[in-house]
Formats: C-alpha cells, structure tokens, sequence
C-alpha cells in the first residue's frame, strides 16, 4: 500500500506579535526542530476520509458530528485542499495520520503547521502540487477558525519555511539574514490561546486607544531596527530589539509571571536579548545566545522552571 508522507515544522515570533495584527510589521522564522508530520494512504472505497490525530487519541471521520475543536481544524484542512486539488471531482478514500512534535497552544504555531502537512500530504498523495502561496491561503483559513482574525503571519511563515518581513496585506518578503542567530526557546508550559491575547489587546485599545497606538508604534519601530540588526549580524543590536519588544509587550499587557521569570532567567544566563513569543499570556519565550552560550541559557530555562527548550539555529541567507 503507497503511503505518502508530509510535513511542516514549527515557527516562532521574533519580533512584532500583536502589533502586526495592527498593519505594523513584524518578524518570523521557522523552527524545524519541531515538527507535524502527516501520513496519507488509500482507505477501503467508501470509507471516506478518517483522520487519526495519534498525539490527541483521537480519530475524526469527514462527514460524521460531533467534532471536537481540534477534528473541526484538521478536517477544515482537508475540505480546503480537497476543493483546491479535487473540485467537482468524487472525493477520494483516504486514512490520514497527524504527529506532532509541536506544543500545542504554546505559541509555535502547532495548527498552522498540521494544517500545511495535511493540505501537502493529501496534495501529494494524490499526485497534484499546491502552489506555496495557495497553500498558505488554505491554511489561513484553518487559522481563522482556530484564532478569529490572525494577521497571516503563521501560514506564511510555515509555508515559506525561511525567516521573513511580514506585513498584513503585502507579500511577505524573505529576510536578509546577515550571519547565523541562535535562539533558545523556553516553554512556560501554561496554554496560551491566541484568540484570547488579541482580543484582550483589542479590548485595552477599545479603552485606551491612543496609549495602545503608541504601543504599537513602538513596536514596529523595534521591528524595523531588529530588521537592521539581522541584516549585518549585528546580534547585540538584535538582542537590544527583543529587550525592548518585550517590555512594551509588559505593557500592552500580553506577558505574564511565568513568561517574565523565563525571560529574566535567561538574560542572567547571557542570553544578549529574550522576549515572549506569540501570543503571551503563557506559551513561549524567546532568547538569543550565542552558539557557546546556548546550553547555558537552556539549563538557566529549565532551572527556573521551564517545561521544555528547544535550540533553533537561523542560517545566513546565501
Ligand atoms: C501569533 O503567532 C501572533 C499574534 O500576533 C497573532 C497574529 O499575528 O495573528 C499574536
């Protein structure tokens, strides 16, 4: 029996969370470390389209209610690129295995990522390929029922699979990456749903608009110079850029005691910078080190309570 095997790893804010939902820009880079990986084969005919989600224990059918929150994405992927590779055509019987590496609610991007191995797996398994940017859009459309209004940067940035500039409702551009960056990711273990982050923004600027403005004014400008920074190697500047993200993520009021207790652990550590990372209110944090220092910052993470870490290096561009 053929199997066709798919996958797509996880992703991490560097720079910009939440301010992008806002037009301002903002930076991401994959982390493939950490991965969903999808395995597609022919069913029995008739059998429809099961999906088995190993890491949740669960098996969703297409077709058949009730549908948890997590079968209702992952079938949402499937009628998104079965109406792309297959429309009008009678829909083929297939068993989908989904495993992931990737938290889930953590930040990293774990639903974009099953989503685009889904979307992939079906695409290549029955023979058609799917345009980077159409598999992002299918993707999108997943975020939209897991997150509400997502800005599009996790779909981009996991089908793109490289680091890139993104600005809501522009191409996204691949960043120029001057020398190799190291980041320690630490995980607060404390679920952190998007949806929730972005409305508690979006009520606090219903409240205070010009003070949430200013904000994320200041974080775009932050972007812009991590941006620089990236471009020349410069990680000190770079490091500056996440410091500073992070504390007018403090104030927009996103951060959380687990999250600052890992980011003050690692700049004690030598970390040259260290920021929450995604939604905050939980998930994950971020810090830069330097290729000797990294182990150091990772111990300095689990010492003060981290769940997991995870090392992710970003190459150069050529
Ligand atoms: C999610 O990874 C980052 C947020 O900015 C939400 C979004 O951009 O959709 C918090």
């Amino acid at each position: 029996m053929a199997i066709t095997r798919a996958s797509a790893c996880a992703k991490a804010i560097l720079l910009g969370e939440h301010a992008v939902v806002y037009g301002r820009p903002a930076i991401a880079v994959p982390i493939p470390a950490r991965t969903a990986v999808v395995e597609v084969h022919d069913a029995a005919p008739g059998a429809g389209i099961g999906i088995v989600a190993h890491d949740l224990n669960r098996r969703y059918q297409r077709g058949a209610c009730p549908v948890d929150s997590d079968g209702e994405f992952m079938l949402a992927a499937v009628e998104g690129v079965l109406q792309h590779v297959c429309p009008g055509r009678s829909c083929p019987d297939l068993e989908i295995s989904v495993r992931s590496t990737i938290p889930i609610a953590r930040g990293l991007g774990s639903g974009a990522a099953v989503s685009a191995a889904i979307a992939r797996g079906i695409a290549a398994h029955l023979g058609i390929s799917i345009p980077q940017d159409q598999l992002s859009e299918l993707v999108f459309a997943t975020e939209c029922l897991l997150h509400g209004t997502p800005s599009g940067i996790d779909n981009t940035v996991v089908c793109c699979e490289s680091a890139i500039w993104f600005r809501r409702g522009q191409a996204p551009e691949l960043l120029p990456v001057g020398g190799p960056i190291t980041l320690v990711i630490g995980d607060t273990g404390i679920p952190s749903r998007t949806s929730e982050s972005v409305a508690r923004v979006r009520r606090r600027g219903e409240r205070e608009p010009e003070a949430v403005e200013a904000l994320l004014d200041g974080i775009g400008d932050v972007v812009a110079r991590g941006r620089a920074a990236i471009a020349v190697g410069d990680l000190q500047a770079l490091g500056r850029a996440m410091d500073r993200d992070h504390a007018l993520l403090q104030e927009l009021g996103v951060s959380g005691t687990a999250l600052d207790t890992l980011v003050a652990a690692a700049r004690e550590a030598g970390a040259l910078g260290a920021k929450l990372s995604g939604g905050g209110m939980g998930g994950c944090m971020i810090a830069l080190a330097t290729p000797q220092g990294a182990a150091h910052v990772e111990a300095a993470l689990l010492g003060a309570g981290a769940h997991d870490t995870i090392v992710s290096q970003i190459e150069p561009s050529a």
